[in-house]
């Protein structure tokens, strides 16, 4: 009885103490929520064109990245100095970039008062981290003549998971540079640390390779509403460029060239690597019955690795038997078959990854694939599989007993090609297929799939993938990806028990506040018929 009433206490004091929380503001604004936060009471750091940062000499390039995104997100000219020779600005509010013994190099700590600011790591993609937590803070404030009045936090903060990822499609649809800039931004504000590039599809090439040109110009040409467009691909110095951008901001890219399906705009190219079709997908394929296909292939990797320093390359390995009818009759891929007794098309599929991915291992890379490749023989300690199918959990399965690293990218709910509501009429159906919404994004429980976890299950992390078929324009990406960006940062950030899904909705609405302010044309979950679906 006793016990009981001390429950019923104790429920009573959770319940007064998160009202308390939420009606005096002492809730942390970010997204991602922090491992630790605490407000420290009455104390107010005002942000303006007088404070300064301040740095460790290891952190100059963090503290140019934080005056960079003070600048174009609070419209705040702050200046930088290294913390060298007693300089330590004095008398002015600083912001200091220090270098402190944390065990996690993404883990940071983040302490402020009315007069000092410090965020402290061991790495820098800890201080990136912790620039993030800060620069939210001072984006969900107003700007009053020409000041930001900022509470005061004490944050001690660390992920969940290492690998925390979004990919994009932009061979289906081409966005361009300054599109895949400003969503790599959005990943940095949120703490999102992989980015995925779907190159290439059969809709597109969208990357130069040096070795052989005709990829770009006759491979990127055309895109999913409109198949004799104008090529569209990116230079490898667009490429070098977009990969320092995400390097600046604690993101790794990695590039994905699919094979040996989904390959129609790179055999449109260079027909003579064909492997044929199937008559929905006609030329859909590499063709693994031919030498020179894999030193075709091999050279394109080699210039891949060339400019993506991820030392990941994603081979793809999807969907293969949607256009691989025709290697039933290829003389070719026949005589493969019976040189190396592969019994069956599946075989020669395994065949095929197995001698590609041993290019990639002469190059030093990992192999990243979808699930599929699961059913390879492929060494665990060289290969990541992406989970995307939970129709077909065996893979998973395999993936694991394999020992493979694991990217969890589950269809349900990680597809934001996906609907998020019922207000929705272009793309996916809704009445056909799941909403994929962000309260089930904020709920993915990465442990909660019809297979027995090896208690040393290699998950890496988490991932959404947005395949773009239906997404043509920028304000249709943003509406795809705004505000499940958020949900899914806090779903591969923190810890389940730390995540509570009233309080995200209470911090998302004010984030939704800055996605105004930088003109991010996102979906109001709240109020849908606030922001109009765009056009498909
Ligand atoms: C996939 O959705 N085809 C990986």
């Amino acid at each position: 009885m006793i016990c009981n009433r001390n429950i019923f206490m104790a429920t009573v004091v959770i319940c007064l103490s998160t009202v308390a929380t939420k009606a005096f503001g002492t809730e942390c604004p970010i997204i991602p929520q922090p491992e630790e936060s605490r407000i420290v009471n009455g104390e107010v750091f005002r942000l303006s064109s007088q404070c300064g940062i301040l740095y460790d000499d290891c952190y100059e390039d963090q503290a140019l990245l934080l005056q960079k995104e003070l600048m174009r997100f609070c419209n705040m000219a702050v200046s930088v100095a290294p913390l060298r020779n007693g300089n330590t600005c004095k008398g002015r509010r600083s912001v200091y970039l220090k270098s402190d013994k944390t065990k996690n190099p993404e883990s940071y700590r983040l302490e402020m008062d009315s007069q000092s600011v410090y965020i402290s790591s061991s790495e820098a993609a800890g201080i990136i981290n912790g620039i993030m937590s800060f620069l939210q803070l001072a984006m969900l404030e107003e700007e009053r003549s020409g000041a930001i009045d900022l509470k005061c936090w004490k944050i001690k903060d660390a992920p969940q998971y290492a690998w925390r990822g979004f990919m994009l499609d932009e061979a289906r649809h081409f966005f361009g540079k300054e599109k895949v800039k400003q969503i790599l931004s959005w990943m940095s504000v949120y703490k999102l640390n992989r980015f995925h590039w779907h190159l290439t599809d059969s809709q597109g090439w969208r990357i130069e390779i040096k070795a052989y040109p005709n990829l770009a110009y006759i491979g990127g040409i055309g895109y999913y509403s409109s198949p004799y467009a104008p090529a569209q691909y990116y230079t490898q110095e667009d490429i070098k460029e977009i990969v320092s951008y995400a390097k600046e901001r604690n993101i790794e890219v990695i590039p994905e060239i699919d094979m040996p399906g989904h390959a129609s705009a790179a055999v449109r190219a260079y027909p003579e690597y064909s492997g044929g079709g199937s008559p929905d997908y006609p030329n859909y394929t590499f063709n693994p019955g031919r030498d020179t296909v894999y030193s075709f292939l091999t050279a394109i990797l080699k210039e891949v690795d060339a400019l993506f320093p991820s030392q990941i390359i994603h081979l793809g390995g999807d969907e293969v038997h949607y256009g691989n009818e025709d290697w039933n009759s290829d003389r070719d891929i026949q005589a493969l078959m019976d040189k190396e007794q592969l019994g069956s098309l599946p075989d020669v599929e395994r065949y095929f990854f197995k001698r590609i991915a041993d290019s990639l291992f002469r190059i030093n890379n990992r192999i990243a694939a979808w699930d599929e490749v699961a059913s390879s023989d492929l060494p665990p300690e060289k290969t990541i599989i992406y989970f995307w199918r939970q129709n077909r959990q065996e893979q998973l399965q395999k993936a694991f007993d394999k020992g493979y690293s694991v990217v969890l990218s589950p269809r349900l709910p990680m597809y934001l090609d996906y609907p998020q509501d019922t207000v929705q009429v272009y793309g996916v159906d809704w009445r056909r297929f799941p909403l994929n919404t962000y309260r089930k994004i904020y709920e993915f429980d990465p442990m909660g799939f019809d297979v027995k976890y090896p208690k040393d299950a290699k998950i890496l992390g988490v991932q959404a993938n947005l395949w773009t078929e239906r997404v043509v324009d920028g304000n249709r990406l943003d509406y795809m990806l705004f505000p499940r960006i958020a949900a899914l940062s806090e779903a591969a950030w923190t810890k389940p028990d730390s995540r509570d899904l009233n309080l995200f909705e209470g911090r998302l609405k004010e984030h939704f506040g800055i996605y105004e302010k930088n003109k991010i044309y996102f979906l109001d979950v709240f109020n849908p018929q606030n922001t109009p679906e765009p056009r498909s």
